[in-house]
This record gives C-alpha cells, structure tokens and sequence, in this order.
C-alpha cells in the first residue's frame, strides 16, 4: 500500500516542473490580497488560515468549508490538480473551546486530552482545516514565558504521554478519515529554552538535557505517527531550529524515522538572515531546505529564490524532489487527493454538539488544581450568602485563553450567570463590580470568592512578564478583603503559574482555574458548590517568586544542596529554595493515605512492579493522581533529584482503598550517558509512589 502510493507520487513528481514542485514547498497566509493565479499555476502548496477572515470574499471571520472549498477548486484548476493542505490553530478546541493544553496537562489525563483533540479535529474538519499547528509539546521550565499556557508543562514523561494521546485524537487510525485531522508537533526543538522567558529569544540546552527533556515528547509525537513537524524560532546551541541539518535530518528521519514533513514558523526562513548565519533570503532557503525543511511559511522565500539558487547548482533536484515527496505523501494519507472539498452540511451537525460541551465541562472540571482547603472551606455548603468579585466575575470570552480563532463570546454563559445557577438553593449570591463594592458588601455576607488573575491576552505568542505576581492592584485588593476575616476562597485564572505566596497564606482556599474555555463557569460552579471535586494535579512548579525561575521539579542534586549541614549550601539570602507548590501537587475534597509500598524484586530485571495501597479516609468520594517517581543514585552523568515514570487515577469512595501497582522497565530508566549513548547503568535506585513530586512512600532496588 505505502509502495504504491510512494510510486503514484514519485510519478507525479515526475510530471512536475521545478516551478511546480517549489510551488509545493511554498505556504502564504490566505490575505486578502492573495493572487488566486498562483493557486491556478501550482504555486502554492498549503494555505494557512490563521487568523481567520482574509479571503477577502466577504466569507465569515472563522474557518468554513466554503472558505476552504473555494481555494481547494482554485488550485484544483492547477495543471496536475494537486490539492491544497489548509492548516490552521486550532489550538485548545475549535468552536468548543476546551481549556488551554496547559491546563489540559493538569488533568493528567491523556484519554481525556485525546477526546479533546478528537472533538477538535471534527469540528475543524467539518470547516474545511486538514491541518492543525498542535500539538506544542515545547518543555516550559520558565513561566515569565507567555507560551507556557500553550504546552504542557515541565515534565517530559507527562509531555511525551499527552503528545501521544493528542495526535491519536487528532489524527485517528486513518489520516483520510473525513474527521481527522493532520497534526504538527511545535515547535521543534528547544523552544521553551528561550533566555529570560522572551518569547523569540536564543538558548542554551546541553545534550543531554536535549535528548532527556526536550526531545521525547517529540518522539512520542512521531511514534504516534505524526505526520508534521514545526521547527522552532530559537536559536539553540549557535544552530536556528529552522536550519539544524542534525535534528532536522538526523534525529527526525534518521534515528526516529519520521517520514512527513517539517514546516517552517513564520517567516522564520527569513529569520536566519537575522540570526546571522544566511547572507540573503536565498541563502536562507538553501540552508533550510538542505537541513531539511520541506515547507516555508509565510515569508516566500522558498518560492522566490530556490528556482535560481538550483540554476546555479547550490541546491539539487534530489533536495527538491525529497521535500515534495514528503509533502504529497502526508497529502495523500491525508485523503486529499480523492476528496479535497469538506461537505458544508457537516457543520451543522459537528460542530459544538452538546456531547462536545459537556467533554469540555468535564476537561475543565479535571484541570483546576485545588492549592489550600483550611477547614474544608470548599465545597462552599451550608453559607446562607456568598459576595463574588474580582476582575473575571464576568469573564466570558476571557475563560478562553490565548489562541482561540474560532471560540465566540457568544457560546460562552457569563461566568456570574453559571456562578449563580449553580450555587444551592437558600445560598444567595452577591457580585460586586467594583475592589471598593466588595469591600463594602463583604460586612454583610458569610463567605467571600475572590475571581482573580491573568487576562488570556496576558500569556500565549510574545506575552512575556518579567514579574510572576498577580497583575497590578490585585494583591491589595486581597490584602484589604483578607484584613476584613471573613472565609475567603480565592479563585486564580491564568496561563501561567503565578507566584501567589502572599496570597496562598491570605486566603482559606485556593483554587488554580487557569484558563477553563468556554464550558469552565459551569465547571467552577460544579467544583465550588461541590458537584463534583477537584482532581487536577501542578504539571509545572508553583514558584514562590519571579526570582526563582527557572524552577523545575527534576533538577539536578548541586554539591551543597538543602539535605547537608552548614552555611555554605544552595539557597537565596532573601527567599527559601523551595517551590511555594511543587510538580504534582494539588488536594481534592478528601484525603487519601498510602501505605504497604511493594517494591516486586530487589534487582530489576527486565521489569519490576511497584505497588501500594491507597485509602480515601476523608468523608467524600474522590479521585487521587497516584505518582511514580525514580531517582538513579549514581550515574556517569549527573541524575535529576526525581523523574516521573507514571500516574494513575485512582477513584475511590470514602473509606474505600485498593492497590496500584506499577510496571518499572528497564528502557524507562535509560538516560544519556556520559559517552553519549542512550541506555541503562547499572546501580541503585530509589523509587516513591507519591502524591506529589516531594513527598510519598520510598523503596528501592538495584538494577
Ligand atoms: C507561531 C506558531 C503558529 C504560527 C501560525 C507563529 O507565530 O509561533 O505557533 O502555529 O504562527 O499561526
């Protein structure tokens, strides 16, 4: 099957003139000023709709078959009539806007972020996009950066297992499937590295912090079978993502095999004559495509010099030919050659769907984070009347966070409106507008919720802060209503961690809603009013202040760490070393003990089983995240003090227990080692089934 389809496309790029197949490699944004004749002369081969509208056809703002149909037929009049890829963000949902991917990692639930992204790829199909830039599986270490919001946090182990379920709901088992959608892991690689949380900015990662953090996700990504790749704006190591012939070529095809293609960020071709390695626009491209970059975005430089610098022999047909075949070959699984028009009568039926609303109610409930619950403040039951302020007491479109072309206001219930309809009957519920009406109001009622934190234009692309506080004017506000000793639930949307120290000890209660999508007023109702309990888990480090980042859980040990006696340890003159929450944490509405830690033999061979027992011993039902981690004692290179090496859920009624049990493998302790190469040292272990990333039940085994 894939022999035929690789000789119907090499036939094809046998009949292609060289301005044909660079038309292939060619991908403008769909600007009102489009030449539709470059699309009737094959000079283009994707469209990216990224920010809606555009056509300059007076069609509607979003992605739309007929959109996509229209520009499909035009390059469809093209002499070999080879269809177009239509890519697009669709980013955290389509239309049914579910919460922000980093969000969706705090759920710590792969199947759900799978579903997420399978309501995605109905929905954006049914518009007309084959393609989407997601997922990002950038490892972000450094919340100032504004793309944190956008990945799934600082753990590769939780990255790869997220990026795996992702592009299976992305893409399906069928590529050609009506409602699957081809998916692109970005931003490859590195990204997240970038100095001083600045977005665009250039990093440093070493090798093997490269191959043991940064990468797996990606590899997840294409042993799921991913069929593109974005390579990232950065500049790593002296080498710009968009022109490394050794991650590009070497990594991807050769040690992962990855055969679809790469495309470029925007303009970030062009970009590497900034960067200072490419004298021109052509020279550029010829680096790009030669470190094997199949797709240039945006910027034209494929499309305006390739013709030329293949002329003067600095580029060969093979270089070409190459990135085409990539190209069609994703095309063709993609089913675009035996149906490129989207049938315009499946909007209606697949797109917002209550079955889609209430996946994004239950995504939403699954990702906030409960950080403090004092005297069991939450679910608020029993208050006879409640005051609720702060600047998203309204929220509508703000629930939805950065990247959400094709989110609308209005399908979003006003979050005071799903604030009231949830709360219990007897239990009156007041809104203030105004820092200075809250605390007027606040004399008169028995419990306060506070909605505070980021506006979503404050994270995402280039949203960078140098100060990790809550936005200005919002700490007094907490200041002054936390003075007036009323119970008092704080609720924090953001799109990133935020450092909320001061505001974590003010407050009775603390929950991270981050930014929930269109269904998360209904979800805050369900979590606050005790319809359902809070299960979500930190997939990045709370820090206590914008000056301890970066501050990831799975650092190395220094020589003078905390655990040794003496002055002269690792530590700030003004600010424990200590996250204020660590990677892994979160409460629900009851407690759980473990207990009984199995660790199956002495010496790992082959695999071993690590198991324990948990025990719900609160009063309520309730889902505990249940965590193993491995510490590697000594090693050629230097060991993290912790890696994650599994989760499970575990859902238990009250006074209920059960056993989880772990398989440990011996490929899940490779590592890069200090020659180099990829694999196992023999050694001690230490192994925690844990509820966090600094506590639980510790055993250990050799290997
Ligand atoms: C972003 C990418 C995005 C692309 C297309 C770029 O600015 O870095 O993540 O996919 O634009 O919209």
């Amino acid at each position: 099957m894939q022999q035929a389809t690789d000789s119907s496309i090499n036939e094809l790029i046998y009949q292609m003139t060289l301005e044909e197949k660079i038309g292939q490699l060619n991908q403008p944004n769909a600007s009102p000023d489009l030449n539709p004749d470059l699309l009737r002369q094959g000079s283009i081969g994707s469209l990216l709709n990224a920010s809606g509208a555009l056509t300059g056809q007076g069609f509607s703002d979003s992605g739309n078959a007929d959109i996509s149909n229209h520009f499909q037929k035009l390059a469809l009049e093209s002499r070999l009539k080879i269809p177009l890829i239509i890519g697009r963000d669709v980013i955290h949902g389509f239309r049914t806007v579910f919460p922000i991917p980093l969000a969706q990692a705090a759920a710590f639930n792969p199947d759900l972020a799978g579903e997420a992204a399978s309501v995605a790829a109905r929905e954006a199909t049914a518009s007309g996009i084959k393609w989407t830039f997601a997922p990002m599986l950038d490892i972000a270490r450094d919340p100032r950066w504004g793309r944190v919001a956008e990945g799934n946090g600082e753990d590769p182990f939780l990255g790869a297992q997220l990026a795996s379920a992702i592009v299976k709901g992305y893409q399906g088992d069928n590529l050609a499937a009506p409602d699957k959608l081809v998916a692109c892991a970005k931003h490859y690689v590195g990204y997240g590295a970038a100095e001083g949380g600045r977005d665009y900015e250039n990093g440093e990662i070493s090798e093997p912090t490269l191959r043991d953090v940064y990468l797996p996700p990606f590899h997840a990504a294409v042993k799921a079978g991913i069929g593109t790749l974005m390579s990232a704006f950065i500049d790593m190591n002296g080498i710009p993502a968009t022109a490394n012939r050794r991650l590009l070529t070497n990594v991807l095809r050769g040690e992962w095999g990855f055969d679809g293609f790469v495309v470029s960020d925007w303009e970030s071709v062009r970009e590497l004559t900034h960067h200072g390695i490419a004298e021109d626009d052509a020279h550029a491209a010829r680096l790009a495509l030669q470190a094997g970059l199949d797709m240039d975005m945006v910027d034209g430089v494929y499309l305006d010099t390739l013709g030329e610098s293949f002329q003067q022999g600095k580029i060969s047909m093979e270089e070409l030919d190459e990135a085409v075949r990539r190209i069609l070959r994703i095309k063709h699984r993609a089913g675009l050659f035996d149906q490129p028009f989207t049938d315009p009568s499946r909007a209606s039926r697949d797109i917002l769907t209550p079955e889609a609303r209430a996946l994004a109610r239950q995504a939403a409930v699954q990702s906030m984070v409960l950080l403090k619950n004092e005297h069991q403040l939450l679910p608020l039951q029993g208050f006879h009347r409640i005051l609720m302020a702060g600047n998203f007491i309204h929220a509508r479109a703000e629930l939805f966070g950065t990247w959400t072309a094709d989110g609308r206001v209005e399908d979003v219930t006003p979050l005071d409106e799903s604030l009231r309809q949830a709360a219990p009957q007897g239990t009156e519920v007041w809104f203030a507008d105004t820092p200075d009406l809250a605390l007027n109001l606040a004399h008169h009622v028995d419990a306060v919720v506070l909605l505070l934190g980021e506006h979503p234009s404050r994270s995402g692309e280039n949203c960078n802060v140098s100060d990790l506080s809550l936005p200005p004017g919002q700490a007094e506000f907490v200041d002054r209503m936390a003075a007036l000793g009323k119970p008092l639930v704080l609720v924090v949307f953001a799109g990133r961690p935020l450092a909320i120290t001061r505001q974590l000890a003010q407050a009775d209660a603390v929950l991270y809603a981050w930014h929930p999508g269109l269904e998360g007023g209904a979800a805050l109702g369900d979590l606050i009013f005790g319809q359902a309990s809070p299960s979500g888990r930190l997939p990045i480090t709370l820090p206590r202040a914008t000056g301890q980042v970066p501050i990831y859980y799975n650092h190395k040990n220094s020589g003078r760490p905390l655990t040794t006696d003496g002055q002269f340890r690792t530590r700030y003159l003004d600010l424990p070393t200590a996250p204020l929450l660590p990677f892994g944490y979160g409460l629900t509405y009851t407690q759980f003990e473990y207990t009984n830690l199995k660790v199956s033999h002495a010496t790992l061979r082959g695999s071993l089983e690590v198991s324990a027992d948990i025990t719900n011993t609160g009063a309520r039902a309730g889902v505990e995240i249940v965590q193993l981690y491995v510490r590697d004692l000594i090693g050629s290179l230097t060991r993290p003090v912790r890696e994650l090496k599994g989760f499970q859920r575990a859902a238990l009624q009250s006074g209920e227990s059960c056993r989880v049990s772990f398989t440990l493998r011996e490929e899940d302790l490779a590592f890069t080692r200090a020659d180099g190469t990829c694999g196992v040292e023999p050694g001690s272990f230490h192994v925690w089934i844990a509820p966090d990333s600094q506590r639980g039940l510790q055993g250990e085994f050799r290997l």
